[in-house]
């Protein structure tokens, strides 16, 4: 399994100096994130596809502490970002961690809104993210259907559609995946995956100063696969898509470098991005 958040380079996170006590959204952000790499990303896709067209607004659906809103933001002063999130706790907490380290001129230009993506008007963007497979959620080929006709309707003209997805054989074995970090050690482990369903259950634990903390996130998804997620972009109108696949360092891991491909490649795992365009 990829260790879907960190098996690449660029998703490796500086570690930072974590004192007590247990910080479960600040190791997640360690062993999972890399928005500064993030929005860099998908600001050269968007150049990619639309050529001299500059994206200025971003939405992250599934924000969580909207760590990649705050990176949005800071990339470019004409730069705006919207989070979303069902949950208000992860949300004040990136007020309280990151939104809080920018500049206040920074911060005039971000809005966290606590929303269920599923309904109501989503608020109109150039690029929507919605990452770290966070609408593996939607386990319902209507439910995710009525999501993406929602971002649909939801973005600006030539707007794109960034989702990232994970797969390959080992994914579908009952492994945990340890990796070590200065002040932690994360766990990402499979516990289960059926294959009549294509379900799968994940936790991630941390290991801290001599305990070990289990469970602390759990992910009862559907593994959905890629032409699966093109085939219902193109039902809800996205005029074309994109697959973006990871490269290889020389140790045969991923290097966290994505580019535009129309063939994949059998591997243990894989991580990959797919971007809708409207
Ligand atoms: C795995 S976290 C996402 C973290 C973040 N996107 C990242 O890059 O690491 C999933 C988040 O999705 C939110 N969520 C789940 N269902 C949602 C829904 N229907 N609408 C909005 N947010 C939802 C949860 O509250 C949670 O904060």
């Amino acid at each position: 399994m990829p260790n879907p958040s960190k098996n690449t380079a660029s998703r490796k996170a500086a570690s930072k100096n974590t004192q007590l006590p247990f910080d479960k959204y600040d190791f997640y952000n360690q062993a999972v994130q890399s928005p500064e790499a993030d929005v860099k990303f998908y600001r050269q896709v968007y150049k990619d596809v639309n050529k001299s067209k500059r994206p200025r607004v971003l939405r992250e659906d599934f924000c969580a502490g909207a760590a990649i809103s705050c990176e949005w933001v800071k990339l470019d002063p004409s730069h705006k970002s919207i989070g979303i999130d069902l949950d208000q706790v992860p949300m004040d907490y990136g007020k309280e961690h990151y939104l809080s380290k920018l500049n206040s001129e920074q911060q005039k230009r971000i809005a966290l809104i606590q929303q269920n993506v599923l309904s109501g008007q989503l608020p109109a963007a150039d690029i929507v993210a919605a990452v770290n497979f966070s609408y593996f959620f939607f386990k319902k080929r209507e439910v995710l259907k009525q999501y993406f006709q929602n971002v649909y309707k939801s973005m600006n003209k030539d707007g794109l559609f960034i989702l990232d997805i994970f797969g390959g054989t080992q994914c579908t074995d009952a492994i945990e995946d340890r990796t070590k970090h200065k002040e932690f050690t994360y766990y990402w482990d499979q516990k289960h995956f059926d294959p009549v369903t294509n379900e799968a259950y994940f936790e991630i634990h941390f290991r801290y100063k001599n305990k070990k903390y289990e469970g602390v996130f759990s992910y009862d998804w559907r593994m959905w696969t890629i032409p699966e997620i093109r085939e219902l972009m193109a039902e809800v109108g996205f005029k074309d898509s994109y697959v973006y696949w990871e490269g290889t360092s020389r140790k045969g891991l991923g290097n966290g470098k994505f580019d535009r491909v129309t063939k994949g490649e059998a591997c243990l795992s894989w991580i990959a991005y797919i971007v809708g365009v409207k």
